[in-house]
Protein backbone atom coordinates (compact mmCIF):
# COMPACT_ATOMS: atom_id res chain seq x y z
CA UNK A 1 0.00 0.00 0.00
CA UNK A 2 1.33 3.34 -0.94
CA UNK A 3 2.27 5.11 2.23
CA UNK A 4 -0.20 8.57 1.83
CA UNK A 5 -3.04 6.67 0.49
CA UNK A 6 -4.96 6.09 3.84
CA UNK A 7 -6.94 2.84 4.19
CA UNK A 8 -9.84 2.27 6.21
CA UNK A 9 -9.65 1.66 10.14
CA UNK A 10 -11.56 -1.71 10.03
CA UNK A 11 -14.12 -3.21 7.60
CA UNK A 12 -17.14 -1.80 10.02
CA UNK A 13 -15.64 1.63 9.13
CA UNK A 14 -15.81 0.58 5.24
CA UNK A 15 -19.28 -0.65 5.27
CA UNK A 16 -20.31 2.45 7.04
CA UNK A 17 -18.73 4.72 4.51
CA UNK A 18 -19.80 2.72 1.81
CA UNK A 19 -23.42 2.52 3.17
CA UNK A 20 -23.23 6.55 4.35
CA UNK A 21 -22.23 6.96 0.38
CA UNK A 22 -25.38 4.55 -0.89
CA UNK A 23 -27.83 5.96 1.75
CA UNK A 24 -28.70 9.58 1.02
CA UNK A 25 -31.45 11.76 -0.70
CA UNK A 26 -31.48 8.83 -3.38
CA UNK A 27 -33.43 6.49 -1.17
CA UNK A 28 -35.44 9.41 0.74
CA UNK A 29 -36.23 12.04 -2.33
CA UNK A 30 -35.52 10.53 -5.42
CA UNK A 31 -36.60 7.00 -4.75
CA UNK A 32 -40.12 7.90 -3.95
CA UNK A 33 -40.48 10.58 -6.75
CA UNK A 34 -38.66 8.20 -9.11
CA UNK A 35 -41.90 5.24 -8.06
CA UNK A 36 -44.65 7.56 -8.35
CA UNK A 37 -43.55 9.10 -11.55
CA UNK A 38 -43.14 5.53 -13.02
CA UNK A 39 -46.33 3.76 -11.74
CA UNK A 40 -45.68 2.22 -8.90
CA UNK A 41 -45.44 -1.06 -7.53
CA UNK A 42 -44.18 -2.62 -10.87
CA UNK A 43 -41.11 -0.29 -10.82
CA UNK A 44 -40.45 -1.06 -7.10
CA UNK A 45 -40.47 -4.60 -8.37
CA UNK A 46 -38.25 -4.16 -11.43
CA UNK A 47 -35.81 -1.88 -9.10
CA UNK A 48 -35.85 -4.56 -6.27
CA UNK A 49 -34.80 -7.17 -9.49
CA UNK A 50 -31.74 -4.99 -10.73
CA UNK A 51 -30.51 -4.40 -6.82
CA UNK A 52 -30.02 -8.29 -6.40
CA UNK A 53 -29.44 -9.28 -10.01
CA UNK A 54 -27.38 -6.53 -11.03
CA UNK A 55 -26.16 -3.93 -8.66
CA UNK A 56 -24.76 -6.85 -6.29
CA UNK A 57 -22.69 -8.58 -8.39
CA UNK A 58 -21.66 -5.65 -10.40
CA UNK A 59 -20.53 -4.00 -7.10
CA UNK A 60 -17.92 -6.57 -6.27
CA UNK A 61 -16.31 -5.81 -9.58
CA UNK A 62 -16.09 -2.18 -8.28
CA UNK A 63 -14.70 -2.84 -5.23
CA UNK A 64 -12.37 -5.78 -6.65
CA UNK A 65 -10.98 -3.05 -9.20
CA UNK A 66 -10.22 -1.08 -6.50
CA UNK A 67 -8.81 -2.62 -3.71
CA UNK A 68 -6.23 -5.02 -6.24
CA UNK A 69 -5.19 -1.82 -8.02
CA UNK A 70 -5.24 0.48 -4.88
CA UNK A 71 -5.95 3.34 -7.16
CA UNK A 72 -8.88 5.91 -8.35
CA UNK A 73 -11.05 5.07 -11.09
CA UNK A 74 -8.65 6.36 -13.71
CA UNK A 75 -5.65 4.99 -12.47
CA UNK A 76 -7.05 1.32 -11.63
CA UNK A 77 -7.63 1.28 -15.71
CA UNK A 78 -4.42 2.57 -16.36
CA UNK A 79 -2.75 -0.07 -14.01
CA UNK A 80 -4.25 -3.12 -15.89
CA UNK A 81 -4.20 -1.88 -18.90
CA UNK A 82 -1.75 1.00 -19.65
CA UNK A 83 -2.54 3.67 -22.35
CA UNK A 84 -5.78 2.57 -23.45
CA UNK A 85 -9.16 4.18 -24.63
CA UNK A 86 -10.55 1.91 -21.56
CA UNK A 87 -9.41 5.09 -19.43
CA UNK A 88 -12.03 6.92 -20.99
CA UNK A 89 -14.32 4.65 -18.72
CA UNK A 90 -12.73 6.04 -15.76
CA UNK A 91 -12.88 9.77 -17.24
CA UNK A 92 -16.70 9.19 -17.43
CA UNK A 93 -17.01 8.24 -13.69
CA UNK A 94 -14.94 11.26 -12.54
CA UNK A 95 -17.35 13.28 -14.76
CA UNK A 96 -20.45 11.88 -13.62
CA UNK A 97 -19.55 11.90 -10.03
CA UNK A 98 -18.90 15.83 -10.72
CA UNK A 99 -22.71 16.13 -12.54
CA UNK A 100 -24.26 14.27 -9.76
CA UNK A 101 -22.96 16.46 -6.94
CA UNK A 102 -24.09 19.46 -8.91
CA UNK A 103 -27.47 18.27 -8.84
CA UNK A 104 -27.40 16.74 -5.31
CA UNK A 105 -26.02 19.26 -3.44
CA UNK A 106 -28.55 21.94 -4.41
CA UNK A 107 -31.36 19.09 -3.09
CA UNK A 108 -29.37 18.55 -0.43
CA UNK A 109 -29.06 22.71 0.32
CA UNK A 110 -33.00 22.72 0.32
CA UNK A 111 -32.70 19.49 3.39
CA UNK A 112 -30.17 21.43 5.12
CA UNK A 113 -32.67 24.88 4.89
CA UNK A 114 -35.87 22.73 5.74
CA UNK A 115 -34.43 21.88 9.08
CA UNK A 116 -34.45 25.51 9.88
CA UNK A 117 -37.95 25.98 8.26
CA UNK A 118 -39.46 23.15 10.39
CA UNK A 119 -38.62 25.07 13.74
CA UNK A 120 -40.07 28.07 12.57
CA UNK A 121 -43.09 26.26 12.24
CA UNK A 122 -44.20 26.98 8.40
CA UNK A 123 -44.24 23.49 7.02
CA UNK A 124 -46.21 24.84 3.95
CA UNK A 125 -44.14 27.23 0.99
CA UNK A 126 -42.40 24.82 -0.47
CA UNK A 127 -42.57 26.75 -3.99
CA UNK A 128 -41.92 30.00 -2.46
CA UNK A 129 -38.95 28.24 -0.61
CA UNK A 130 -37.21 26.33 -3.97
CA UNK A 131 -37.75 29.58 -6.25
CA UNK A 132 -35.96 32.25 -4.35
CA UNK A 133 -32.78 32.43 -6.19
CA UNK A 134 -30.52 33.93 -2.93
CA UNK A 135 -31.84 31.43 -0.84
CA UNK A 136 -31.33 28.49 -3.08
CA UNK A 137 -27.49 29.55 -3.92
CA UNK A 138 -26.59 29.89 -0.42
CA UNK A 139 -27.84 26.88 0.92
CA UNK A 140 -25.87 24.79 -1.85
CA UNK A 141 -22.82 27.07 -1.51
CA UNK A 142 -22.93 25.94 1.93
CA UNK A 143 -24.12 22.50 2.12
CA UNK A 144 -20.60 21.98 -0.64
CA UNK A 145 -18.51 24.10 1.29
CA UNK A 146 -19.38 21.46 4.69
CA UNK A 147 -18.83 18.77 2.00
CA UNK A 148 -15.37 20.37 1.56
CA UNK A 149 -14.23 20.65 4.65
CA UNK A 150 -14.83 17.47 6.03
CA UNK A 151 -13.15 15.98 2.57
CA UNK A 152 -10.18 18.25 3.04
CA UNK A 153 -9.72 16.38 6.31
CA UNK A 154 -8.87 13.16 4.88
CA UNK A 155 -10.46 9.40 4.35
CA UNK A 156 -10.23 7.40 7.80
CA UNK A 157 -10.71 10.80 9.96
CA UNK A 158 -13.07 13.09 7.78
CA UNK A 159 -15.23 10.58 5.73
CA UNK A 160 -15.45 7.46 8.68
CA UNK A 161 -16.21 9.14 11.61
CA UNK A 162 -19.22 11.14 10.50
CA UNK A 163 -20.66 7.82 8.97
CA UNK A 164 -21.06 6.07 12.12
CA UNK A 165 -22.29 8.37 14.61
CA UNK A 166 -26.15 9.61 12.77
CA UNK A 167 -27.10 6.65 10.13
CA UNK A 168 -28.79 3.94 13.35
CA UNK A 169 -30.86 7.28 13.97
CA UNK A 170 -32.36 8.17 10.42
CA UNK A 171 -33.45 4.49 10.93
CA UNK A 172 -35.33 4.53 14.04
CA UNK A 173 -36.96 7.72 13.19
CA UNK A 174 -37.87 6.37 9.97
CA UNK A 175 -39.29 3.19 11.72
CA UNK A 176 -42.02 5.52 13.71
CA UNK A 177 -42.80 7.45 10.59
CA UNK A 178 -43.23 4.31 8.89
CA UNK A 179 -45.56 3.56 11.88
CA UNK A 180 -47.79 6.46 11.82
CA UNK A 181 -48.19 7.08 7.98
CA UNK A 182 -49.43 3.46 7.35
CA UNK A 183 -51.98 4.09 10.44
CA UNK A 184 -53.55 7.29 8.52
CA UNK A 185 -57.18 7.17 7.14
CA UNK A 186 -57.25 6.63 3.58
CA UNK A 187 -52.81 5.39 3.93
CA UNK A 188 -54.35 2.09 1.97
CA UNK A 189 -55.11 3.26 -1.19
CA UNK A 190 -51.10 4.38 -1.16
CA UNK A 191 -50.26 0.83 0.16
CA UNK A 192 -51.78 -0.80 -3.22
CA UNK A 193 -49.84 2.02 -5.58
CA UNK A 194 -46.80 1.03 -3.83
CA UNK A 195 -47.17 -2.75 -3.27
CA UNK A 196 -49.46 -4.01 -5.64
CA UNK A 197 -47.14 -4.34 -9.17
CA UNK A 198 -49.58 -3.69 -12.50
CA UNK A 199 -46.97 -5.19 -14.90
CA UNK A 200 -48.32 -3.06 -17.96
CA UNK A 201 -46.67 0.05 -16.51
CA UNK A 202 -43.07 -1.43 -17.78
CA UNK A 203 -42.02 0.23 -20.76
CA UNK A 204 -38.70 1.38 -22.30
CA UNK A 205 -38.14 4.43 -19.97
CA UNK A 206 -39.10 2.34 -16.96
CA UNK A 207 -36.58 -0.28 -17.13
CA UNK A 208 -33.95 2.32 -17.50
CA UNK A 209 -35.28 4.82 -14.48
CA UNK A 210 -35.21 1.38 -12.79
CA UNK A 211 -31.86 0.35 -13.89
CA UNK A 212 -30.69 4.01 -13.07
CA UNK A 213 -32.18 4.20 -9.73
CA UNK A 214 -30.01 1.29 -8.45
CA UNK A 215 -27.32 2.38 -9.71
CA UNK A 216 -27.67 5.85 -8.31
CA UNK A 217 -28.71 4.32 -4.61
CA UNK A 218 -26.03 1.95 -4.47
CA UNK A 219 -23.41 4.67 -5.11
CA UNK A 220 -22.22 2.31 -8.73
CA UNK A 221 -21.10 3.17 -12.31
CA UNK A 222 -19.06 6.07 -11.54
CA UNK A 223 -16.34 4.25 -9.82
CA UNK A 224 -17.04 5.23 -6.20
CA UNK A 225 -16.91 1.79 -5.06
CA UNK A 226 -13.31 1.68 -6.81
CA UNK A 227 -12.32 4.53 -4.60
CA UNK A 228 -13.82 3.33 -1.30
CA UNK A 229 -12.45 -0.15 -2.28
CA UNK A 230 -9.18 0.76 -3.08
CA UNK A 231 -8.89 1.41 0.61
CA UNK A 232 -10.02 -1.39 1.46
CA UNK A 233 -7.21 -4.20 3.37
CA UNK A 234 -6.54 -7.78 1.50
CA UNK A 235 -8.30 -9.28 4.27
CA UNK A 236 -11.58 -8.01 4.04
CA UNK A 237 -14.61 -10.17 3.34
CA UNK A 238 -15.64 -8.22 0.40
CA UNK A 239 -18.85 -10.68 -0.43
CA UNK A 240 -20.25 -10.04 3.03
CA UNK A 241 -20.07 -6.07 3.16
CA UNK A 242 -21.07 -5.77 -0.04
CA UNK A 243 -24.58 -7.68 0.90
CA UNK A 244 -24.62 -5.35 4.13
CA UNK A 245 -24.20 -2.28 2.22
CA UNK A 246 -26.79 -3.85 -0.47
CA UNK A 247 -29.58 -4.39 2.40
CA UNK A 248 -29.07 -1.16 4.53
CA UNK A 249 -29.47 0.83 1.25
CA UNK A 250 -32.44 -1.47 0.02
CA UNK A 251 -34.21 -1.23 3.49
CA UNK A 252 -33.98 2.18 3.96
CA UNK A 253 -35.46 3.02 0.40
CA UNK A 254 -38.81 0.84 0.70
CA UNK A 255 -39.30 2.35 4.15
CA UNK A 256 -39.64 5.84 2.71
CA UNK A 257 -41.96 4.52 0.27
CA UNK A 258 -43.46 3.25 3.35
CA UNK A 259 -43.76 6.73 4.58
CA UNK A 260 -44.43 8.73 1.67
CA UNK A 261 -47.10 6.73 -0.39
CA UNK A 262 -49.77 6.01 2.20
CA UNK A 263 -49.13 9.33 3.09
CA UNK A 264 -49.73 11.22 -0.28
CA UNK A 265 -52.68 9.45 -0.79
CA UNK A 266 -53.93 10.06 2.74
CA UNK A 267 -53.99 13.38 1.99
CA UNK A 268 -55.52 13.12 -1.94
CA UNK A 269 -52.17 14.33 -3.86
CA UNK A 270 -50.54 13.01 -6.96
CA UNK A 271 -47.51 10.55 -6.68
CA UNK A 272 -46.04 12.31 -10.27
CA UNK A 273 -45.22 15.17 -8.28
CA UNK A 274 -41.26 14.62 -9.37
CA UNK A 275 -38.10 16.27 -7.30
CA UNK A 276 -40.45 17.97 -5.38
CA UNK A 277 -42.81 15.05 -3.85
CA UNK A 278 -41.31 14.14 -1.01
CA UNK A 279 -40.50 18.07 0.32
CA UNK A 280 -44.23 18.70 -0.22
CA UNK A 281 -45.50 15.42 1.77
CA UNK A 282 -43.17 15.09 4.83
CA UNK A 283 -43.82 18.92 5.78
CA UNK A 284 -47.71 18.46 5.83
CA UNK A 285 -47.28 15.11 7.85
CA UNK A 286 -45.40 16.40 10.64
CA UNK A 287 -47.56 19.25 10.34
CA UNK A 288 -50.30 16.91 11.52
CA UNK A 289 -48.30 15.21 13.84
CA UNK A 290 -48.26 16.24 17.60
CA UNK A 291 -44.82 17.49 18.22
CA UNK A 292 -44.39 17.09 14.59
CA UNK A 293 -42.42 20.32 14.27
CA UNK A 294 -39.54 19.05 16.07
CA UNK A 295 -39.78 15.61 14.85
CA UNK A 296 -39.47 16.83 11.25
CA UNK A 297 -36.37 19.27 12.44
CA UNK A 298 -34.97 16.30 13.82
CA UNK A 299 -35.61 14.39 10.55
CA UNK A 300 -34.40 17.08 8.16
CA UNK A 301 -31.72 17.14 10.31
CA UNK A 302 -30.21 13.38 9.56
CA UNK A 303 -31.32 13.59 6.41
CA UNK A 304 -28.72 16.19 5.56
CA UNK A 305 -26.27 14.09 7.35
CA UNK A 306 -27.16 10.90 5.20
CA UNK A 307 -26.94 13.41 2.50
CA UNK A 308 -23.05 14.71 3.24
CA UNK A 309 -21.92 11.05 3.88
CA UNK A 310 -22.98 10.97 -0.21
CA UNK A 311 -21.61 14.28 -1.26
CA UNK A 312 -18.65 13.19 0.92
CA UNK A 313 -18.08 10.31 -1.68
CA UNK A 314 -18.77 12.34 -4.59
CA UNK A 315 -16.55 15.13 -3.98
CA UNK A 316 -13.96 11.81 -2.89
CA UNK A 317 -14.03 10.28 -6.26
CA UNK A 318 -12.76 13.59 -8.82
CA UNK A 319 -10.48 14.41 -5.55
CA UNK A 320 -8.36 10.98 -5.50
CA UNK A 321 -8.22 11.08 -9.02
CA UNK A 322 -6.53 14.39 -8.86
CA UNK A 323 -4.40 14.14 -5.82
CA UNK A 324 -3.43 10.37 -7.21
CA UNK A 325 -2.51 10.67 -10.71
CA UNK A 326 -2.15 14.72 -10.76
CA UNK A 327 -0.08 14.82 -7.40
CA UNK A 328 -2.21 18.11 -7.18
CA UNK A 329 -2.04 18.34 -3.28
CA UNK A 330 -5.64 17.06 -1.73
CA UNK A 331 -6.22 20.57 0.02
CA UNK A 332 -6.49 22.69 -3.50
CA UNK A 333 -8.42 19.90 -4.88
CA UNK A 334 -10.69 20.18 -2.94
CA UNK A 335 -11.76 23.90 -2.62
CA UNK A 336 -10.94 23.70 -6.49
CA UNK A 337 -13.56 20.75 -7.16
CA UNK A 338 -15.97 22.16 -4.79
CA UNK A 339 -15.79 25.42 -6.44
CA UNK A 340 -16.25 24.27 -9.98
CA UNK A 341 -19.55 22.19 -9.32
CA UNK A 342 -21.15 24.97 -7.67
CA UNK A 343 -20.81 27.03 -10.77
CA UNK A 344 -22.12 23.96 -13.08
CA UNK A 345 -25.05 23.63 -10.68
CA UNK A 346 -26.36 26.89 -9.92
CA UNK A 347 -28.73 26.14 -13.17
CA UNK A 348 -30.13 23.60 -11.52
CA UNK A 349 -30.23 25.16 -8.11
CA UNK A 350 -32.08 27.97 -10.16
CA UNK A 351 -34.65 26.30 -12.32
CA UNK A 352 -37.37 24.75 -9.59
CA UNK A 353 -38.94 28.63 -10.33
CA UNK A 354 -36.15 31.16 -9.89
CA UNK A 355 -35.25 30.99 -13.65
CA UNK A 356 -38.19 30.57 -16.28
CA UNK A 357 -35.46 29.95 -18.58
CA UNK A 358 -34.00 26.93 -16.48
CA UNK A 359 -37.50 25.68 -15.34
CA UNK A 360 -38.68 25.50 -18.80
CA UNK A 361 -35.24 24.08 -20.09
CA UNK A 362 -37.05 21.33 -22.28
CA UNK A 363 -34.43 19.69 -24.10
CA UNK A 364 -35.08 16.09 -23.26
CA UNK A 365 -38.49 14.28 -24.11
CA UNK A 366 -40.51 14.11 -21.30
CA UNK A 367 -40.83 10.63 -21.43
CA UNK A 368 -37.20 10.66 -19.95
CA UNK A 369 -37.25 13.82 -17.92
CA UNK A 370 -39.40 16.36 -16.71
CA UNK A 371 -38.81 20.31 -18.56
CA UNK A 372 -36.88 21.49 -15.56
CA UNK A 373 -33.06 21.96 -15.84
CA UNK A 374 -32.47 19.69 -12.60
CA UNK A 375 -34.55 16.81 -14.05
CA UNK A 376 -32.11 16.96 -17.34
CA UNK A 377 -29.20 16.33 -15.20
CA UNK A 378 -30.49 14.01 -12.84
CA UNK A 379 -31.41 11.84 -15.73
CA UNK A 380 -27.98 12.43 -17.93
CA UNK A 381 -25.95 11.73 -15.00
CA UNK A 382 -27.90 9.80 -12.76
CA UNK A 383 -29.39 7.69 -15.03
CA UNK A 384 -27.68 7.34 -18.51
CA UNK A 385 -23.75 7.60 -17.94
CA UNK A 386 -24.14 5.68 -14.49
CA UNK A 387 -25.69 2.84 -16.88
CA UNK A 388 -23.43 3.64 -19.39
CA UNK A 389 -20.33 3.50 -17.08
CA UNK A 390 -21.41 0.32 -15.55
CA UNK A 391 -21.56 -1.24 -18.79
CA UNK A 392 -18.35 -0.25 -19.73
CA UNK A 393 -16.81 -1.11 -16.24
CA UNK A 394 -18.33 -4.90 -16.15
CA UNK A 395 -17.04 -5.48 -19.78
CA UNK A 396 -13.62 -4.23 -18.90
CA UNK A 397 -13.67 -6.56 -15.56
CA UNK A 398 -15.37 -9.43 -17.59
CA UNK A 399 -12.94 -9.45 -20.59
CA UNK A 400 -9.64 -7.15 -20.15
CA UNK A 401 -8.65 -7.07 -16.89
CA UNK A 402 -9.98 -10.83 -16.76
CA UNK A 403 -12.87 -12.08 -14.67
CA UNK A 404 -10.63 -14.99 -13.20
CA UNK A 405 -8.26 -12.11 -11.93
CA UNK A 406 -11.11 -10.24 -11.05
CA UNK A 407 -12.63 -13.25 -9.29
CA UNK A 408 -9.54 -14.14 -7.57
CA UNK A 409 -9.57 -11.22 -6.02
CA UNK A 410 -13.04 -11.01 -4.47
CA UNK A 411 -11.81 -14.25 -3.09
CA UNK A 412 -9.03 -12.85 -1.27
CA UNK A 413 -10.37 -12.49 2.25
CA UNK A 414 -14.09 -14.33 1.22
CA UNK A 415 -13.46 -17.89 0.93
CA UNK A 416 -17.00 -18.68 1.12
CA UNK A 417 -17.15 -16.76 -2.45
CA UNK A 418 -15.78 -20.10 -4.04
CA UNK A 419 -19.05 -21.57 -4.32
CA UNK A 420 -20.43 -18.31 -6.06
CA UNK A 421 -17.35 -17.90 -8.66
CA UNK A 422 -18.73 -19.44 -11.69
CA UNK A 423 -21.90 -17.78 -11.79
CA UNK A 424 -20.73 -14.58 -10.69
CA UNK A 425 -17.87 -14.75 -13.74
CA UNK A 426 -21.22 -15.36 -16.02
CA UNK A 427 -22.97 -12.32 -15.06
CA UNK A 428 -20.16 -9.51 -15.32
CA UNK A 429 -18.98 -10.67 -18.28
CA UNK A 430 -22.29 -11.64 -20.08
CA UNK A 431 -25.46 -10.86 -18.29
CA UNK A 432 -25.09 -7.73 -16.66
CA UNK A 433 -23.04 -5.91 -20.15
CA UNK A 434 -25.71 -7.68 -22.15
CA UNK A 435 -28.94 -6.38 -20.10
CA UNK A 436 -27.59 -2.80 -19.86
CA UNK A 437 -26.84 -2.71 -23.62
CA UNK A 438 -30.73 -4.01 -24.47
CA UNK A 439 -31.70 -1.50 -22.11
CA UNK A 440 -29.82 1.69 -23.56
CA UNK A 441 -30.70 0.01 -27.05
CA UNK A 442 -34.37 0.13 -26.50
CA UNK A 443 -34.08 3.82 -24.38
CA UNK A 444 -32.86 5.09 -28.15
CA UNK A 445 -36.63 3.36 -29.79
CA UNK A 446 -34.22 0.83 -31.41
CA UNK A 447 -36.72 -1.93 -30.74
CA UNK A 448 -40.11 0.66 -32.31
N1 LIG B 1 -26.14 6.75 -3.45
C1 LIG B 1 -26.41 8.12 -3.12
C2 LIG B 1 -27.86 8.23 -2.72
O1 LIG B 1 -28.63 7.30 -2.95
O2 LIG B 1 -28.24 9.26 -2.18
C3 LIG B 1 -26.07 9.05 -4.25
C4 LIG B 1 -24.73 8.78 -4.82
C5 LIG B 1 -23.60 8.91 -4.04
C6 LIG B 1 -24.62 8.31 -6.11
C7 LIG B 1 -22.38 8.59 -4.54
C8 LIG B 1 -23.40 7.96 -6.62
C9 LIG B 1 -22.29 8.11 -5.82
F1 LIG B 1 -21.14 7.78 -6.27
Amino acid sequence: METNRGEWSSKFGFILAAAGSAIGLGNIWRFPYVVGQNGGAAFVLLYLFFVIIIGLPYMFAEMALGRSTQRNPVGAIEALKPRSPWKLAGYLGLLTAFGILSFYGVIAGWTFGYIFKMLSGKTGGFAGFISDPLLVTFLFALFLAITALIVHGGVARGIERWSKILMPMLFVILLGLVIYAVTLKGAAAGLTFYLKPDLTKITGSTMLAALGQAFFSLSLGMGLMITYGSYVSKKMNMVTSGFSIALFDTVIAIMAGLVIFPALFAMGKSPSAGPTLVFVVLPELFSMMPGGLVVGAFFFLLLSIAALTSTISLLEVPVAYLADERKISRKTTVWAVAFVTFLVGLPSALSQGASGFFTDFGLLPERLASADFLSHVSFLFGDLSLALGAFLISVFVGWVWGARLAADEIQSGSPGFARFRKIWIFMIRFFIPAVIFVILLNLFGIFG
